[in-house]
């Protein structure tokens, strides 16, 4: 088992480049089903890429990682089938159904299962691809979907604005016969950074003034090569790590208008900051003051994924804070391990009262999800004592060498595999 030992109350100091955005890799590695030869730059190493990347091969394309560059050569097996294993593995694999029926004209996946944030239903994945011809029938825990006459282009207001959803359709749509219109569509930076690697294949994508998504049918996409924005979740979390555990440190690489719902908080929480167009510095100045109410919204709403980083600095302000988790069912699994730690939080289903205490001292702690195991760690770099934090496969799905990035701005980290 791995695990991450912390010894917190080290001030951290210093500049942090941030890596690539796992949110959009994982897309645009989806969509090189449907394009040439591609060379995707800027990477990062993570698990759930890994997972991409094996789920691609499996489906006959050839991918190479030379550094932060993957390379993929699209191939044929002849299978559009993603088995259940790799279904599981990875979540977010729904994001391949659109681009597997858009390249063969059918698909066979199985049914996701659902993940430590609850139900992860995929009912507007599927309601949009049926608008653009795709037949999908259940068949014991397996979807067998088809698209007889090929896809067309139509109108698709999504009822809400869905991440995967959106990208599912963005993709499938880039050949259909005719325009497709995707009318709600979800706004994140990492939509515009598929749209973005895809028209550099011959896509014809634009965004309205609305906001609706508008895919020209093409016949076929040839290559492209794409650097992939960077990972403004990660920046998100490493900002809160140093107001947590207090100190002074700018991340770079990562374009900070996307961070803009979040830096507003470590102002309120009492923290300076110095903006440019890439790159944030964050200085605390004395113990935290709590932040007022954070609502998790769709971009540029505050970022789910940014809440529970949020919410171990919040631990440690003077006064109460309060969170409204309004995009997943349970994103507060995170608690009870910050409890452990001594911090006093109160959870009412959306709702979440961080009643912020002086201090919290080191335990032996466990991951529970991706951004819950950041906010744990963040938590441990600033409580007294050792931390033990266990199951960090979920921190590295999505934090390319944490522990690595945290020694590099002074934090007292490591990696240890117990037998
Ligand atoms: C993407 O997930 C991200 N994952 C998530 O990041 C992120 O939290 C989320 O968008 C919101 O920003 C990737 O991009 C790989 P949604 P996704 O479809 O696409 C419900 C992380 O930590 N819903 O916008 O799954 C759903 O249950 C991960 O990096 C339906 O009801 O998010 C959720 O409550 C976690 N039916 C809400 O919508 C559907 O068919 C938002 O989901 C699809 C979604």
């Amino acid at each position: 088992m791995k695990y991450l030992v912390i010894r917190g109350q080290n001030r951290l100091e210093g500049t942090l480049p941030i890596h690539g955005a796992k949110n959009s890799v994982l897309p645009i590695l989806a969509a090189t089903l449907l394009t040439g030869e591609s060379a995707l730059h800027n990477c990062p190493r993570l698990s759930d890429v890994d997972a991409a990347c094996g789920i691609l091969g499996h489906l006959g394309s050839q991918v190479r990682r030379e550094g932060a560059c993957i390379l993929v050569r699209p191939g044929n097996t002849g299978d559009c089938c993603i088995p259940e294993e790799m279904m599981r593995r990875m979540r977010s694999s729904i994001v391949f159904l659109g681009a597997i029926v858009g390249r063969w004209g059918r698909a066979r996946i199985s049914l996701p299962g659902g993940c430590e944030l609850g139900p992860r239903p995929i009912d507007l994945h599927l309601a949009a691809l049926e608008k653009l011809g795709v037949q999908i029938r259940e068949d014991h825990g397996y979807l067998d979907c088809r698209a007889p006459e090929g896809l067309r282009g139509t109108v698709i207001p999504l009822p809400f604005p869905s991440v995967g959803a959106t990208e599912n359709v963005v993709i499938a749509a880039c050949t259909a016969r005719g325009e497709t219109v995707v009318k709600n569509a979800a706004r994140e930076p990492e939509i515009d950074d598929l749209a973005a690697y895809l028209n550099g294949c011959g896509a014809r994508i634009r965004t309205a003034p609305n906001g609706d998504i508008h895919i020209q049918g093409v016949p076929a996409l040839h290559g492209g090569e794409h650097r992939v924005i960077a990972d403004r979740i990660a920046a998100a979390t490493y900002l809160s790590c140093t107001a947590a555990a207090g100190g002074d440190v700018t991340v770079t690489g990562v374009c900070s208008e996307h961070l803009s719902a979040v830096l507003p908080c470590f102002e309120e929480m009492g923290c300076r900051l110095w903006v440019t167009p890439d790159s944030v510095r964050l200085q605390t100045q004395g113990r935290l003051r709590p932040v007022r109410s954070v609502r998790t919204l769709p971009y540029p709403g505050f970022p789910t994924d940014a809440q529970s980083p949020l919410m171990a600095a919040a631990c440690l302000a003077d006064g109460t804070s309060m969170f409204v988790e309004n995009i997943f069912e349970s994103r507060y699994k995170q608690v009870p391990e910050l409890r452990r730690m001594g911090a006093d939080v109160e959870v009412e289903g959306r709702v979440a009262l961080v009643h912020g205490v002086s201090r919290l001292h080191g335990a032996a702690v466990r991951c529970t999800d991706l951004r819950g195991g950041a906010a744990i760690a963040a938590a441990a770099l600033a409580a007294e004592g050792e931390t033990t934090l266990a199951q960090i496969e979920h921190i590295d799905r999505g934090y390319e060498a944490l522990e690595e990035n945290l020694r590099r701005i002074g934090a007292d980290a490591r990696r240890e595999e117990a037998p």
